[in-house]
């Protein structure tokens, strides 16, 4: 895409987004500044006043913060480290243990590695002196004790607080028996609970200055009562919000890999289940929770932006003046840089 096409594309988006961000009951005055054109956004009740991406750098505007807000936040680096510990699961971790050995940079082009791509992340996170990195989920093709070690030992000297929420790789060894939700289980108390620090592995918020992050473990492709419970008590609160799931939640036009909210996702759709070795998904499609799910987040007045994993592949949707920003891979250094800012009065 040439310069003025891409202007012209974002031009567009930012206008979306900007009528979007006008929609919405009312719920909360924010903080406004006399004569601000953006101050309208808050006394019609949003706090929702646009948004703007620059490569990985995005702002969201909210006339309810104050302070400015910088989080860094990853998705898939597919770690695969192992060693003997795991030599009895060999025959369930051995197609994603070859996954991503090798990867190519996504700004580079050159050859690299996901642990490679994991340190420069952090490292990033260190530099831009970032309140909180997030990572999305999928941080390990599988949960090796030897990976998972390793990415603690990286975290730990990290001036920054981090949080974790699970991707379906996360917790999976291909071909284990089980149903996803109790494979989910198994494995988050046998290898993942370090990465949570004391949270609950399936919903857990954090507040950044003037924001609630919101973690929600969609790994399963659905979302469970107490987890929407959690999620309307979030919205309730008034608060700007940002939420943080590893897979996209569904926007038209979409495939079922952003599967969480899909109306045609269900065994009858999912390509992928032989390969992965686990039981295809629900005959039925999506619970009636799920679905609600995911009307209730693109209603949510105070929710400034949904931010997901898991295709790999960058992409922005917006949806009732909602923002969904995909990531793209960490294995291959990808990440996001998001800001919440108090919108320009000029
Ligand atoms: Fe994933």
């Amino acid at each position: 895409m040439n310069s003025s096409a891409h202007n012209m594309t974002r031009r567009r988006l930012l206008q979306t987004a900007a009528a979007g961000s006008f929609l919405g009951p009312a719920l909360i005055q924010g903080a406004e500044a006399p004569g601000s054109g953006f101050a309208a956004a808050s006394t019609s009740g949003s706090l929702r006043a646009g948004f703007a991406i620059d490569d990985v750098r995005v702002r969201l505007y909210s006339p309810q913060v104050t302070e400015p807000v910088k989080l860094v936040m990853l998705a898939d680096t597919h770690l695969f480290r192992d060693d003997e510990r795991g030599a009895p699961f060999r025959e369930y971790s051995g197609r994603m243990a070859k996954a991503y050995n090798q990867t190519k940079h996504f700004r580079t082009l050159q050859p690299t590695q996901p642990e490679a791509c994991f340190e420069e992340t952090i490292q990033t996170a260190q530099k831009e002196h970032a309140a909180a990195a997030l990572l999305v989920g999928d941080i390990v093709s599988f949960p090796s004790e030897a990976a998972i070690e390793w990415v603690q030992s990286r975290l730990a000297p990290l001036n920054v607080p981090w949080r974790y929420t699970a991707g379906n790789h996360d917790w999976h060894y291909e071909g284990l028996p089980g149903t996803s939700a109790d494979l989910r289980k198994e494995w988050s108390e046998k290898r993942l609970l370090p990465l949570h620090q004391g949270a609950n592995p399936l919903m857990s918020a954090l507040d950044v200055g003037g924001v609630r992050v919101v973690m929600l473990d969609n790994s399963t492709y659905e979302i469970l009562p107490e987890q929407l419970a959690f999620f309307k008590a979030q919205v309730a609160t008034g608060k700007p919000l940002v939420l943080m799931v590893h897979i996209p939640l569904y926007a038209p036009g979409r495939p079922v890999g952003f599967g969480c909210g899909h109306p045609a996702w269900g065994a009858k759709v999912d390509k992928g289940f032989t390969i992965e070795r686990r039981p295809p998904w629900r005959q039925e499609g999506h619970t009636a929770v799920t679905l609600e799910f995911h009307r209730e987040v693109f209603a949510a007045p105070n929710l400034l932006g949904v931010f997901a994993g898991h295709t790999h592949k960058a992409s922005l949707d917006v949806l009732h003046g909602i923002p969904q920003i995909v990531a793209g891979a960490n294995a291959t250094g990808a990440h996001l840089i998001i800001e919440v800012l108090y919108p320009p009065t000029v």
